[in-house]
């Protein structure tokens, strides 16, 4: 098995590339710019924009994995509304383009998609359930999905995730535990909504 890393600077993707180490997997790690991760070697990790056709095809030809674990995304739900043809691009049309390459080796594609597909109205929801996406990044998401689905090649998985928190290295987007940590280190008050409820595994 080896496997590629989107976004292995991210909170997830620094998360798996622990993992990967841990179980001795053979892995490649890929994000934008260079190694933020210590926890990772320079020896494995590529830079790689996904947003680029040709990147991705050089990396993958190069490394030729069997499993691909896509958390690369725009993840910032205020600034996906922002800027929805950015959210497209990341979320939407990077994923063609990372499928497309590992469909080219018969590697295993894992998209990393999100809770948000669903409105909140039914509430415990399964995997059947029918999609509603009320945001821009939840459209995008709900859109990538779409390609996998349609496609006539099956080898991929969907992992709708929800709430990743946690520490991380470096990290260019905070989450709810590092966000309360750093309020009451400070003696700030937390402000937290109770009108939202997640559902967890
Ligand atoms: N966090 C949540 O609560 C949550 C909930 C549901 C689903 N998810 C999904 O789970 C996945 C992982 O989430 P996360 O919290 O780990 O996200 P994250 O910390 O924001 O990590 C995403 C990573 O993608 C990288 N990236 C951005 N643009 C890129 C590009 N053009 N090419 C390559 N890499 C790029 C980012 O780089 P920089 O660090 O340099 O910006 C970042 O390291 C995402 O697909 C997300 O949509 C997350």
């Amino acid at each position: 098995m080896k496997i590629l890393i989107t976004g292995s600077n991210g909170l997830l993707g620094q998360k798996i590339v622990q993992q990967c180490i841990h179980h001795s997997i053979d892995f490649c790690a890929t994000s934008k710019g260079s190694n933020r991760n210590p926890d990772c070697p320079n020896d494995v990790y590529v830079e790689l924009d996904i947003t680029s056709e040709e990147s991705v095809s050089s990396v993958f030809k190069s490394y030729r994995p069997t499993h691909v674990i896509h958390t690369a995304a725009m993840t910032n739900v205020d600034q996906c509304e922002i800027q929805p043809d950015a959210c497209k691009k990341m979320n939407t049309e990077a994923v063609e383009i990372v499928f497309r390459a590992s469909k080219a080796l018969n590697a295993h594609f894992q998209l990393l998609s999100t809770d948000f597909v669903f409105d909140g109205l039914k509430g415990d929801y399964s995997e059947d359930d029918v999609v509603n996406p009320l945001s821009e990044y939840a459209k995008s998401k709900v859109e990538a999905e779409q390609i996998l689905l349609s496609d006539a090649n099956k080898n991929w998985s969907i992992a709708r995730t929800i709430i990743v928190y946690g520490e991380g290295h470096h990290l260019t987007r905070s989450n709810i535990v590092l966000w309360a940590v750093e309020a009451l280190r400070k003696g700030d008050p937390l402000n937290i909504v109770d009108d939202q409820f997640r559902a967890m595994v």
